[in-house]
């Protein structure tokens, strides 16, 4: 099943994932691009769409990338995926938060085509490369929304190559061995 996966990966955490999703599929036949490279997707069958989330919202670039391709992501089967910290989400003072809501503008873009899976897994923040800016806003989330007070942003990995590969066996199921 010819399959392109295209990931919007700022740190490379998604780029990562979307290898370990690519080493899971059976089949030999599968490009992988950084969103910034990706092709148009006509050739393929099976395009798996992922995004590193940033501020509470999946990597615009992906969404971008649906929006500019509506008539080459039609009646393809599609997959889609967010990478980031929080996959669960929290429900606080009558207002849900975090886990699947990051992915929803990219849910929202492929409407017309709804993917045969998704899911949101789990990334992670080294803070020796991020650019300052992010390191900006991370600070002040750590120090002034979290109330922690702390000098340098944590290393903090959740990456986790047998979630992956759950997640792949998943997208397996729903393509029920029309592959
Ligand atoms: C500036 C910034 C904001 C982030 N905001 C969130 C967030 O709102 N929720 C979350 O769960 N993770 C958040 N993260 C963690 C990223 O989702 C995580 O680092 C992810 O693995 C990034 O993917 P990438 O390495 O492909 O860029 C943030 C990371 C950065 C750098």
């Amino acid at each position: 099943m010819k399959t392109l996966i295209i990931c919007a990966s700022r740190y490379g955490s998604t780029m990562e994932i979307g290898h370990w999703i690519a080493q899971r599929l059976p089949w030999n036949n599968v490009d992988i691009f950084r969103v910034e490279k990706a092709p148009e997707p006509d050739k393929y069958e099976l395009i798996i769409l992922g995004g590193g989330v940033y501020n509470e919202q999946v990597n615009k670039r992906i969404v971008q990338y649906v929006k500019t391709h509506p008539a080459g992501l039609s009646e393809k089967k599609i997959v889609a995926f967010a990478v980031c910290l929080d996959t669960c989400g929290v429900y606080m003072k009558g207002k849900f938060f975090g886990g699947w809501l990051y992915l929803k503008p990219l849910l929202e873009a492929l409407e017309t085509c709804p993917p045969v899976y998704a899911g949101v897994l789990s990334g992670e923040i080294n803070p020796k490369t991020l650019s300052d800016k992010d390191r900006g806003l991370l600070m002040h989330f750590y120090n002034k929304i979290l109330k922690r007070d702390i000098d340098e942003v944590p290393y903090r990995t959740l990456m986790n190559k047998p979630e992956v590969w759950k997640f792949v066996e998943k997208i397996l199921v729903r393509l029920k061995g029309q592959f």
